[in-house]
């Protein structure tokens, strides 16, 4: 338990942070008439994120709590399994939208002097010791070739 919340606290926002710091912003630049029709998907993707956001800080409070005190009541129980089933459901379809939209447009749209710059960026966010690899990484488009 203690792993996967501090894992989460830690890839979580790394993840975010790679995509609404270093890979939207500029695939919202990207001069192709595809990039109009992609940006509700991105809108949507950021959406994910503050909505993911809100579901893990509830899910470390109450299982920080679980581990503080050996046990959560009934309906802490039940609000853990619900933020937990959301998560499940936000990240299944938003993972999909990754693989199948944003990567893909990323690989098509950006410049391999961009792709560079945000592979980067990942990298220095994961410099300092993090003991846990964001998810991002394997998939990320920078990372195949
Ligand atoms: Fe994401």
């Amino acid at each position: 338990m203690e792993a996967a919340l501090t894992y989460f606290a830690i890839a979580a926002p790394k993840h975010t942070a790679d995509e609404e710091e270093s890979l939207l912003p500029r695939l919202r630049t990207a001069g192709d008439s595809a990039r109009v029709q992609a940006l509700d998907r991105l809108d949507r993707l950021q959406q994910d994120h503050d909505e993911a956001c809100r579901h893990h800080a509830a899910v470390d409070l109450l299982g920080r709590r679980w581990l503080e005190t050996g046990g959560l009541t009934p309906a802490e129980a039940g609000a853990l399994r619900a933020h937990l089933a959301t998560l499940q459901a936000i990240y299944t379809e938003h993972i999909d939208i990754e693989d199948r939209e944003l990567f893909p447009a990323a690989a098509r749209l950006l410049s391999s002097g961009q792709l560079v710059e945000v592979g980067l960026e990942m990298a220095a966010r994961r410099k300092g010791g993090s003991k846990t690899a964001s998810h991002a990484g394997p998939r990320s488009p920078i990372l195949r070739s």
